[in-house]
């Protein structure tokens, strides 16, 4: 078998470059920005301006998560390692692809068309569990993320 060197190179750095501006993102979000507007006075106002920053940062996943998928799948293509879904020792081979499906089916699905009309109904009545929801939300993708990038680092070196 053999491998273009140049198509491979450029497929994996983009492919890393979806991951960190992806999951970075998401990072930022969960242990940066959701914290400090839990400390905000205003408890109502707090969803209001999550949402605000939330909306761009959206967009932005929506694109990586594009970028991520698309240069994984050529990559899997490329290198012909469609096999290795079969073995449990490629668990992380397993949890890219779940996890992408999962903020895919997030970004696309869920947040555009259910998510956003039900905490907008949860703002006016418990906007404080509202937002333990959202952090806690961001906490369960983040750990699962983290866990599947040390197992794809550990498993490919
Ligand atoms: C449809 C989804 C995805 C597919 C098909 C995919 C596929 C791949 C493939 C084929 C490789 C190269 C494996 C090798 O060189 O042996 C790779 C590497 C990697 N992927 Fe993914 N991936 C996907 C999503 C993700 C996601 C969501 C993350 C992060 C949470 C991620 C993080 C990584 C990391 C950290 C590496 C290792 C890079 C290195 O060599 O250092 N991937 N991926």
């Amino acid at each position: 078998m053999t491998i273009d060197i140049s198509q491979y190179s450029l497929a994996k750095a983009l492919h890393m470059l979806g991951v960190t501006l992806w999951i970075g993102g998401v990072a930022f979000v969960t242990f940066i920005l959701i914290p400090a507007i839990q400390k905000m006075d205003s408890i109502k106002d707090q969803y209001s301006f999550f949402e605000k920053i939330e909306h761009r940062f959206a967009w932005q996943s929506r694109f990586t998560t594009l970028l991520t998928g698309l240069s994984g799948i050529y990559l899997v293509d490329l290198l012909d390692i469609w096999d290795r879904f079969q073995y449990f020792e490629f668990w992380w081979m397993h949890a890219m692809v779940l996890i992408w499906v999962l903020f895919s089916l997030m970004l696309f699905l869920f947040e555009p068309f259910f998510l956003h009309k039900y905490f907008l109904s949860l703002v006016q009545t418990q906007p404080k569990r509202l937002m333990a929801k959202v952090y806690y939300l961001h906490l369960f993708l983040i750990i699962m993320s983290l866990i599947t990038i040390l197992g794809a680092m550990i498993g490919t070196h």
